[in-house]
């Protein structure tokens, strides 16, 4: 799909089709209004006979409206104000494009980005709604026989009203196009099935990706290199599994300048049966998305690429899928972790922690300024915050709110939970320097507790996606590429620093 940005008079446009919003009282926005103006009042004549009540998605399809060369004008119903809410915003967007798709149009002008959104201004609608759009138009139909067609539509255009607001528009939309293409790319990782996306797999996927960009490298630490460098808690998760774990390490040097690097980690579980600690059968569907931590490093590291931001971006990928057998590790084994502290396993099913703290060990190599882990690692933050907010943890607090306000501005979420100290007495172990588990009370907690152990040597925060990262229950599963947006706009607000 094109995506672009226009401004001036909609009425002189040559053949398009054009998707206005329109409130529950009937009013239209600026260029709406002169849309009905040129259809000599046929859309308030319709509108006054009550043909759309406005609410929010609402659609009234209008092929060939009279005195205008509009292949269509598409009403979307924005609700009772003229000001739209963030969520409202999208909901508006995604049915006036899936209206769209069912026509046959090959030009599409929205002017709903030129509706107040909350307090946002117009560069913020257009890059939104370029996300938007894109996710309205995604599909994963790789596996299935009867594909459906390719759309005829080709270019969504937004429009912004005023010529002043053009340019940062044009910007918002380069932002808009790079980030949905992130989200797409971490998207399509995720919803690959474990018996295809396996650890080789996504070592490959990285080495692609890297020999895409001329300033990204990559580099695959092997279960024999892990084994050398002491990786005793990364390698017990994989102890199971026929298939070979991967490091995989990613460099984007964006800049010449010499700059301690910003490092994302992500789990890379390709499928979490839970191990010996084996899941029952209906919590381990969904459990090819615990890999999706990774996919957003990846994806996270596509965007900033194309954008070519000023920054350097580590990458680290700790990837490897847990399974039982034989030779898998076992409640209550022991083992020791690249940082030399001991960890007594109680659970083989908190696996994620595991890999993850060897990895955050591994990342302190790049003498990193700040390290952001991202996994799908409790069940308990889907309790706590459920599908709509990421679980953020850190141990600073300017790190905590740089990410709280790229998560609001990307409109991609997060809320905060305390890692007091209080709740590290939970990892005890009679045995070793702790246990991997923290029992049930405050999960999310314990968890990033076990890994701010690891993460003492620089400013670290934690994104807990089990709830965000994908739908993974019930009929409809899919990925959803979050936290991308929230991560690309951390990294550009960085590189305005
Ligand atoms: N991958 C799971 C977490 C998860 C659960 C992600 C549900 C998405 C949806 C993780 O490895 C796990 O199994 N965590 C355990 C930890 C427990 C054993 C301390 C959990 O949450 O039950
Ligand atoms: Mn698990
Ligand atoms: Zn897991």
């Amino acid at each position: 799909m094109k995506f672009t940005v226009q401004q001036g008079d909609i009425t002189k446009q040559k053949k398009a089709s054009f998707i206005i919003g329109v409130t529950e009282k009937g009013e239209l926005t600026a260029s709406g209004q002169k849309l009905d103006t040129s259809s000599q009042g046929y859309l308030k004549k319709l509108l006054k006979q009550g043909n759309m009540q406005g609410k929010v998605g609402q659609t009234l399809l209008l092929p060939l409206v009279p005195h205008t060369n509009c292949e269509h004008i598409l009403l979307v119903g924005c609700g009772k104000s003229s000001s739209l809410t963030e969520s409202d915003f999208r909901k508006v967007i995604t049915s006036g494009i899936k209206t769209l798709l069912t026509t046959h149009a090959a030009n599409a002008v929205c002017l709903l980005t030129e509706a107040s959104v909350a307090t946002h201004d117009s560069a913020w609608n257009v890059k939104q709604a370029v996300e938007i759009c894109s996710e309205a138009l995604y599909s994963f139909e790789e596996y299935k026989s009867a594909k459906t067609p390719a759309t005829t539509l080709k270019e969504i255009s937004f429009f912004v009203s005023d010529k002043k607001s053009l340019t940062a528009a044009e910007q918002a939309l380069k932002l808009g196009i790079a980030i949905a293409d992130g989200v797409r790319y971490t998207k399509n990782l995720a919803n690959q099935p474990s018996n295809i996306c396996n650890p080789s797999y996504i070592a490959e996927q990285a080495k692609k990706l890297a020999a895409s960009y001329k300033n990204v490298t990559v580099k695959v630490l092997e279960e024999s290199d892990m084994k050398k460098l002491g990786m005793g808690a990364f390698l017990s998760v994989t102890k199971g599994s026929a298939q070979d774990a991967k490091l995989v390490c990613l460099e984007y040097k964006g800049t010449t300048k010499k700059q301690a690097p910003i490092a994302l980690v992500g789990k890379g579980i390709t499928f979490d049966t839970g191990g010996i600690s084996l899941k029952p059968a209906e919590s381990m569907v969904g459990m090819k998305y615990d890999m999706c931590g990774a996919a957003t490093v990846l994806g996270t590291l596509k965007s900033a690429a194309d954008l070519k931001l000023p920054i350097h971006l580590v990458g680290i990928l700790a990837v490897a899928e847990n399974m039982p057998s034989g030779t898998a590790s076992k409640p209550e084994d022991i083992v020791t972790s690249l940082s030399g502290q001991t960890i007594e396993i109680l659970n083989t099913d908190a696996e994620g922690r595991l890999v993850l703290c060897d990895a955050l060990t591994y990342a302190e190599r790049y003498k990193p300024e700040v390290v952001i882990d991202i996994a799908t690692l409790t069940g308990a933050v889907v309790i706590a915050l459920g599908t709509h907010a990421t679980g953020l943890m850190s141990n600073s607090d300017a790190l905590a709110k740089d990410l709280l306000s790229a998560g609001i501005e990307s409109h991609d979420r997060a809320w905060q939970l305390p890692i007091w100290d209080e709740y590290q007495e939970q990892l005890r172990s009679p045995f070793a320097d702790m246990s991997n588990v923290g029992g049930k009370p405050a999960g999310t907690i314990t968890a990033a507790c076990f890994l701010s152990r690891f993460a003492k040597k620089f400013q670290w925060a934690h994104l807990d996606v089990a709830g965000t990262a994908a739908m993974m229950f019930g009929s409809d599963r899919y990925a959803t590429g979050r936290p991308v947006p929230m991560l690309v706009q951390y990294l550009i607000n960085r590189s305005k620093k």
